[in-house]
């Protein structure tokens, strides 16, 4: 035990840190096992002060903090390195909802609340937090604001960037950048929150937010609907866009493939269709009391053929149940084991062009791998997953994962768009920001790091 180890316990008081080894084992591995670290010392600060005492110490002595959220991040942000000398700085405990301004639709809310806790009290002051994504129930503000999550609702809403009004932030050396406003217009000079959104813990370390609230959406309409092809989807959305005044809240495209692991993996999971089609479209639409207004536009489209099959949820049961097959699929890809996971974005327009050319690329490169593909095609981001065949070596998988996974992500190079969509760039795709966000743009990155966290102490070897 050192003197630095006793000033951080100081600092955070009996209950609020951890050495034990079985107390911190759920902290130190990545939520799909794919990345374990070690750490010094697990500390969870209740203020923000506190936080700025914690940074400052570890700042006088040059030692690394790791910021921790929810720890559901998918790249391997949240873990620290294998060295056991950073310090784990976990929000969990810095968790109350501050204040929340109807007249202003806005929410005050700690770091370390939990997604589901701030949806839970907009919904108790009848206002709509619309963030939502599968790990709702364990992840934190925090964490989603630092990887700028997206989830089912970005088609209407936006991603955490665009529900952010306000920061308050420590950053490098414990000073606090309080600009935890709520306005809707501000255009007082740059705007430094937004540096922080997105930047997983490597810029400063989030201590609370002002979000922007919305009314509550109503009742809604949700569907299920059958297509014949993936690219269908796109053409769909955009006649459903107009049909539907743009009330779509969630436009969800699901490969079969991905619905029979669901069903396999999920106890009761059950598609509500008798025959089988390959793809899916799951919806959700604010339709008020107007559910005629989608089964007649899905009419339309099915006249065209776009739709093959529908359901439509009767009740909010039904509808609970078509979103609970959704929202099981990470839990039921886990479980299938490791995949190539390619979480891209490209312009909407060129989505039918990716997903016909990322077939031709799969059948020449490994026509005996599969295709895992799902996502959040009316933001045009698709988790456009790739499982390799069991019978390859290790070396094998190995090259056949690089080459492919190279592909696919040049391809969407080309076609305009990103590598990374709404996960982040962790540990896991520091290369890959590398080799995508070359020049300038790269550079003025690094600048940005090194700028704000000269000492390189914040989520070292993360991102940049
Ligand atoms: P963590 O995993 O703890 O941290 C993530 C990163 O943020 C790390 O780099 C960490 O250092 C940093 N960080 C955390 N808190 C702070 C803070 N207060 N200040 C500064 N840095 C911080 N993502 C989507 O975008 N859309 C989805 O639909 C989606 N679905 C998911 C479903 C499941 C089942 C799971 C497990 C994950 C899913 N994710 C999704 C991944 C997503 O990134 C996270 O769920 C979430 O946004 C991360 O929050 P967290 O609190 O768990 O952050
Ligand atoms: C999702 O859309 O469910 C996620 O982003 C999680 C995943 O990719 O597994
Ligand atoms: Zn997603």
């Amino acid at each position: 035990m050192t003197a630095f180890d006793d000033r951080l316990k100081a600092i955070v008081g009996p209950r609020g840190w951890k050495t034990d080894a079985d107390d911190l084992e759920p902290h130190l591995t990545e939520w799909r096992g794919a990345y374990v670290g070690e750490t010094r010392m697990l500390v969870a600060p209740q203020t923000t002060e506190q936080v700025v005492e914690v940074v400052r110490a570890c700042a006088d002595e040059g030692i690394a903090i790791v910021a921790q959220g929810g720890n559901t991040g998918m790249c391997g942000g949240a873990v620290p390195d294998q060295s056991g000398h950073q310090v784990l700085l976990s929000l969990s405990r810095l968790n109350r909802i501050r204040h929340v301004d109807e007249l202003n639709y806005s929410i005050e809310v700690e770091a370390g609340c939990v997604l589901s806790d701030i949806q839970d009290a907009a919904r108790d002051a009848d206002r709509y937090f619309p963030l939502s994504l599968g790990a709702e129930g364990s992840c934190q503000i925090g964490g989603n604001l630092a990887t700028n999550a997206g989830g089912v609702n970005v088609i209407r809403y936006g991603t955490a960037r665009q529900l952010v009004l306000g920061l308050e932030v420590v950053l490098a050396d414990g000073a606090v950048l309080s600009s935890l406003r709520s306005l809707r217009k501000d255009t007082a000079g740059y705007d430094l929150k937004q540096l922080f959104v997105g930047s997983e813990g490597t810029l400063g370390i989030i201590t609370a937010a002002t979000l922007r609230l919305y009314p509550d959406p109503g009742e809604t309409v949700t569907a299920l609907v059958a297509i014949r092809e993936s690219g269908d989807a796109v053409r769909l959305l955009a006649d459903l866009r107009g049909a539907l005044d743009d009330r779509i809240e969630a436009f969800e495209l699901v490969s079969r493939r991905i619905f029979e692991a669901v069903e396999r993996a999920i106890p009761g999971a059950r598609l509500p269709m008798d025959e089988e089609y390959p793809w899916y479209v799951l919806m959700e639409v604010a339709a008020g009391s107007h559910h005629e207004v989608v089964e007649t536009a899905l009419m339309k489209a099915a006249e065209t053929g776009l739709v093959v099959d529908a359901v439509i949820a009767k009740n909010s049961a039904e509808a609970d149940r078509l979103w609970r097959l959704r929202h099981s699929i990470s839990e039921a890809e886990r479980q299938l084991g490791k995949a190539l996971k390619h979480d891209i974005s490209v312009p909407i327009s060129r989505m039918q062009e990716f997903l016909r050319r990322g077939d031709e690329l799969l059948a020449s490169l490994q026509p005996d791998a599969t295709l895992l593909a799902f996502g959040h095609v009316g933001d045009g981001n698709l988790h456009y997953n790739v499982r390799l065949p069991d019978s390859l070596s290790g070396e094998e998988r190995e090259s056949a994962g690089e080459r492919i996974s190279t592909a696919i992500l040049d391809l969407v190079d080309q076609l305009g768009g990103s590598f990374s969509a709404e996960h982040g760039v962790g540990q896991a795709k520091r290369e890959l920001l590398k080799r995508y966000r070359r020049g300038t743009e790269y550079n003025l990155m690094r600048r940005l790091k090194e700028t704000l966290d000269p000492q390189n102490i914040l989520n070292p070897g993360k991102v940049i």
